[in-house]
């Protein structure tokens, strides 16, 4: 179990929820969601809602768009006078809702630097609505895996982490080693064994102004979650992205300005494939929306993009260390960190996606090609080998074991 942490016992922020209310002057306005009420199923349906005498927000007609026989719930809604709520009530209504919540992830810790401390009730796992990364993007994240009770590539995540956090000048609220200590003792109170820790650093909470001048003081912010779905047995297939990449700038820096690789996995979605793979204006191959791409070439060259205008993945780069087993074993006839083309990837023996998520996953159609036999390849199998039991069996320098 964690012991307390050593610092900082209290809230950075005196007022940490500050109560800001929105108002509008217009007495009458859109909500284009369904009003959340535990037992109320989640839908959405646009409703004209106008203020009661009472000064209750109403549900008074619903638009064209939905009404529609079938829609009964929305019918109900109708009439479903939007509560006022106290403090407590919110409370109990996040725990209805996290208890009905039906996801393969659960939420087993979570650190804030605004309340000071680690949380295990996931309906306290709550950031500020006027936290400048919530409403303007302004903030950095990163993600190490949990094995075994160890922390796999921490420090080479907190590095990346720190860099992010620098180019977005965010500037940490704490000094590294004792982020580390943070991260660490967030594992430590979740019991997680196995699982995955995702950390952001923030300009923090303050106000709605674009500036983050009102932002008083950086956030650090940790939750570990374990995820229950399957792990990924077959290769997949890839198409490429019609979302344009993100410019080198913030290609490089890991924010949560995720948007074009939402939409980039969602394409790929649509289109039945795994994954949407960005190429840069000279036609190389970059990067996918959450991992990196790997190519074995005819001539039994390992070969993986430039990381100087994509995301700099830890696990390409741990990949590239361990791949030279299988190049003084005569599997591999050498390793190229360079420009592929991707002409060149299509007509590789093998390619793979590589990233914290999905270890090693071959990939065996890319668009209408299919990538050298269609089968999953030799290498790719042996590098996820590799990854595993270094992920089990590494070095001190990539496996922090957990104080539990
Ligand atoms: C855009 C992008 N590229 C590559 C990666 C792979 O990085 P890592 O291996 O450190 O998970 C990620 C990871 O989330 C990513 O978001």
């Amino acid at each position: 179990m964690a012991s307390s942490i050593p610092f900082p016992h209290q809230p950075i922020s005196e007022n940490p929820f500050p109560s800001t209310i929105v108002s509008s002057s217009s007495v009458s306005s859109h909500i284009g969601r369904s009003i959340g009420l535990p037992g109320v199923t989640s839908r959405v349906f646009p409703l004209r809602v106008s203020r009661g005498s009472s000064g209750k927000v109403r549900a008074a007609e619903i638009s064209n768009q939905t009404r529609d026989s079938t829609n009964l719930r929305s019918v109900d809604l109708q009439m479903t006078e939007v509560p006022l709520l106290s403090s407590s009530e919110v409370v109990e209504r996040l725990k209805t809702y996290q208890e009905n919540r039906k996801s393969t992830q659960h939420y087993l810790a979570m650190y804030s630097s605004i309340f000071g401390g680690i949380t295990t009730d996931p309906a306290a796992m709550v950031i500020s609505l006027d936290d400048h990364m919530v409403h303007r993007g302004h903030g950095v994240f990163d993600t190490a895996a949990i094995m075994d009770g160890h922390l796999y590539e921490l420090d080479q995540h907190i590095e990346r982490f720190l860099k992010s956090a620098s180019m977005a000048k965010i500037a940490p609220p704490f000094d590294p080693s004792s982020i580390r200590n943070v991260l660490i003792q967030t594992v430590s109170a979740s019991k997680c064994m196995r699982g995955s820790l995702r950390y952001w650093l923030s300009a923090g909470p303050g106000d709605f102004q674009l500036s983050p001048s009102g932002c008083s003081t950086p956030a650090l912010y940790a939750v570990v979650y374990q995820d229950q779905s399957p792990p990924y047995k077959k290769g997949v297939k890839v198409i490429t992205s019609s979302i344009p990449m993100k410019p080198p700038q913030f290609a490089i820096m890991k924010s949560v300005n995720y948007l074009p690789n939402v939409l980039s996995k969602m394409e790929a979605e649509e289109k039945g494939a795994f994954a949407a793979i960005w190429l840069d204006d000279e036609g190389n191959v970059a990067e996918g929306p959450n991992m990196n791409v790997a190519f074995v070439t005819t001539d039994k060259e390992l070969v993986m993009p430039y990381f100087d205008n994509i995301l700099s993945g830890c696990t390409a780069k741990r990949v590239v260390v361990l791949a030279k087993k299988l190049v003084k074993e005569g599997r591999l006839a050498g390793i190229r960190v360079g420009d592929i083309t991707m002409q060149e990837g299509k007509m590789a023996e093998e390619m793979m996606l590589i990233g914290s998520g999905i270890l090693v996953l071959p990939v065996l159609q890319w668009d209408e090609q299919i990538i050298g036999n269609g089968k999953e390849g030799a290498v790719a199998q042996e590098l996820l080998e590799l990854i595993q039991e270094d992920m089990k069996a590494g070095p001190s320098a990539v496996r922090i074991p957990i104080p539990y």
